[in-house]
């Protein structure tokens, strides 16, 4: 099998197809659920327990003050149990609080996290089933744009969460388009729960990001590191720097990865090298942070209306729950 030569016309694995589109562009970028194989995932999670990390913890603290409240909305006007899905789940620690609160008011309840992560989800599930047996788990080890026909398949009465900030990787139209299949997977009545990381002073907000014991720094990187075990890639990591940035018009950080000479890295399973110019950058990820005004504006946009916000004393980090309008 001669894999190099025809990879390069035509990359095989979904994976390389979306590394090489990325890397081949005028403006490089890796899309960030890139980041999550198993290396990644276990820095994330490290991640949420940094200090400089606020979303995690607060929005945890949101979710244990308000748990009952946010269930008891989501279920108003409902005959039947609720059923709760979870996107972008990865070990699902806080969607636990949630499912407490759906177990102790209906007793029992399905839920099914999607996640690219296997072992997230593996994780997930084995911890849920010692944790709270009440609860069937239904794993869908997907992408999240294949996961629609899976949750309409969940019901009749459904909670989708997308917490922990995650639809602040998408621009405002991707996620227009994510929030409205979701729409449309839910029946009326239907409910989300969208957790926003918001706007706050770039003093907070680029520390969370480029934390001292160099975890994020790690975790961004790892992206490099998948593309060297996966696909054959020859990305020496000490030769480009972690960048987090504030954008202050678009209301989002930035992290990028800054080739710190020109070089050219090959990478086998594309059968192609790729030139960097000293200083030139790999944008990774962008996290978005909101605003109330921009929350309703994407919600109102995708067809919910929102019902209540759950935040912070300092208003650090807001939890969303909306609903599909009866039509
Ligand atoms: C999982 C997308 C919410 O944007 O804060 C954490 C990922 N990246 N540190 C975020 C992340 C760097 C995180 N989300």
């Amino acid at each position: 099998m001669n894999r190099t030569a025809t990879a390069a016309t035509h990359p095989t694995s979904p994976i390389a197809r979306v590394v090489a589109r990325g890397l081949l562009a005028k403006e490089k970028c890796l899309p960030p659920y890139l980041f999550y194989d198993e290396a990644g995932s276990r820095l994330f999670e490290e991640i949420t327990t940094l200090p400089e990390y606020y979303p995690t913890r607060v929005e945890r603290s949101i979710l244990v003050r308000y748990a009952d409240e946010i269930v008891a909305t989501a279920a108003v006007g409902g005959a039947f149990p609720l059923h709760v899905i979870e996107l972008g789940a990865g070990t699902a620690t806080k969607s636990e609080i949630i499912l407490r609160a759906v177990v102790a008011r209906q007793g029992h309840c399905v839920f099914a996290p999607v996640d690219v992560s296997e072992s997230a989800i593996a994780e997930a599930t084995e911890r849920l089933a010692m944790a709270l047996p009440e609860v069937s788990v239904r794993p869908l080890i997907m992408h999240l744009d294949d996961a629609y026909p899976h949750i309409r398949a969940i019901g009749p009465r459904r909670l989708v969460l997308f917490i922990g900030s995650s639809i602040g990787n998408f621009d405002d139209d991707e996620a227009h388009v994510i929030l409205e299949r979701v729409r449309r997977s839910l029946a009326p009545g239907g409910a989300l729960l969208l957790g926003t990381d918001l706007r706050k002073d770039p003093s907070i907000l680029i520390p969370a990001y480029d934390d001292t014991r160099g975890v994020t720094e790690a975790f961004n990187k790892n992206v490099l590191a998948r593309i060297n075990r996966e696909l054959g890639g020859h990305f020496d990591l000490d030769r480009f720097e972690h960048v987090a940035l504030w954008n202050d018009e678009r209301s989002r950080i930035e992290m990028h990865l800054e080739s710190v000479c020109e070089q050219r890295v090959a990478i086998d399973a594309l059968g192609t090298e790729v030139a960097f110019r000293r200083g030139e950058r790999i944008h990774t990820e962008s996290s978005v942070k909101y605003d109330e005004a921009r929350v309703d504006a994407m919600l109102g946009r995708a067809g919910f209306v929102r019902e209540r916000t759950f935040t912070d004393p300092e208003r650090l980090f807001a939890v969303h729950l909306a609903r599909v309008p009866a039509r």
